[in-house]
């Protein structure tokens, strides 16, 4: 038997703008996580056990597209595997879907580990991180490839899409509130739609995308040193220009106001928008008080996380 976990993840910083080739940072979430366990089994075929989302199914009866059959096929394809072996892939996951948490990225990676190590050729996790976006290739057409990134490093990173991953060292450690719209949103509606503005006026939305980059870079720089309220500040920078993006909604431009309010150093929303999660920088004293805010004004889940360079992988 063999058994591989990952954790959700969030982007702090650059959404959107990391699309067309401007650096993004995301930090792993691992309150939320995804696992998945290989056992054999005595039936034959390849079984699929997904009880998050009801699913016992047998691998040649899901369609060729589904995200599940699509990485487990292009793993054996990857591992040159003619004869499928005889097992079951049991799949959990804690990590809520089309919320901008990771989940189907976390998914593919932990599928991809275990799956692979149970064949007796494990994968590294540069191999791993190809596949996987290959699978988000699914999921919306144009991925940066951060969300597969970040799931699977379990690391902060420093992100420009097709250049190798860079750690982003954590200085100071800080502490975010995530808060869920409970709106489920496709990343790849929110990506389209921004597609076709940039199309109808690429000069104007590249301008926009550079001041994020800057953002970004000066985010970098903030995490790095420790400097929590330039954070904060440009947290809120970047939700501005988000909104120009037309990527936020009503819901969550209403959870970035009440985390101000409830006393947030900065807030943003975060990952595709239009629904989904949002974050708020805060001191860790103020961390508990500001959640409960965030749910008073709505949210549906908030999660409470410590940001720091080293986290304890649980693979
Ligand atoms: C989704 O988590 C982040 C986006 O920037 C899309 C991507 O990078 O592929 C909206």
């Amino acid at each position: 038997m063999t058994t591989a976990s990952a954790p959700g993840k969030i982007i702090l910083f650059g959404e959107h703008a990391v699309v067309y080739g401007r650096p993004a940072l995301a930090v792993p979430v691992t309150q939320v996580r995804a696992s998945a366990t290989v056992s054999a089994n005595s039936s034959g075929g390849v079984w699929i056990e997904a009880p998050n989302i009801n699913l016992i199914c047998e691998l040649s009866h899901l369609a060729s597209n589904h995200p599940l059959s699509a990485v487990i096929n292009s793993l054996f394809s990857a591992l040159r595997i003619s004869r499928q072996p005889a097992c079951t892939i049991h799949i959990e996951s804690t990590i809520p879907v089309a919320a901008g948490l990771g989940s189907g990225a976390a998914v593919s990676v932990v599928i991809l580990r275990a799956l692979s190590a149970f064949l007796g050729q494990p994968l590294p996790d540069e191999r791993v991180n190809e596949l996987a976006l290959e699978i988000e290739k699914l999921h919306h057409g144009s991925p940066s490839g951060i969300d597969n990134s970040v799931v699977t490093y379990a690391k902060p990173i420093y992100f420009i899409k097709g250049s190798p991953i860079r750690p982003c060292r954590v200085g100071k450690a800080f502490t975010i509130v995530i808060g869920d719209t409970g709106i489920s949103a496709l990343t790849k509606e929110s990506v389209g739609a921004l597609r076709k503005l940039w199309e109808a006026e690429p000069s104007h939305w590249d301008k926009v995308f550079d001041q994020i980059g800057k953002i970004v870079q000066n985010a970098r720089r903030a995490i790095e040193c420790g400097e929590t309220t330039e954070l904060g500040r440009l947290m809120d920078a970047n939700h501005a220009l988000l909104q120009e993006m037309t990527v936020s909604s009503l819901e969550l431009d209403a959870l970035v106001e009440s985390a101000r309010k409830a006393g947030a150093l900065g807030a943003k929303l975060s990952g595709g928008g239009r629904g989904g999660n949002m974050i708020a920088l805060v001191s860790t004293e103020k961390a508990a008080s500001l959640a409960e805010a965030l749910r008073t004004a709505g949210a549906k889940r908030t999660i409470i996380s410590t940001i720091q360079s080293n986290y304890r992988a649980r693979i």
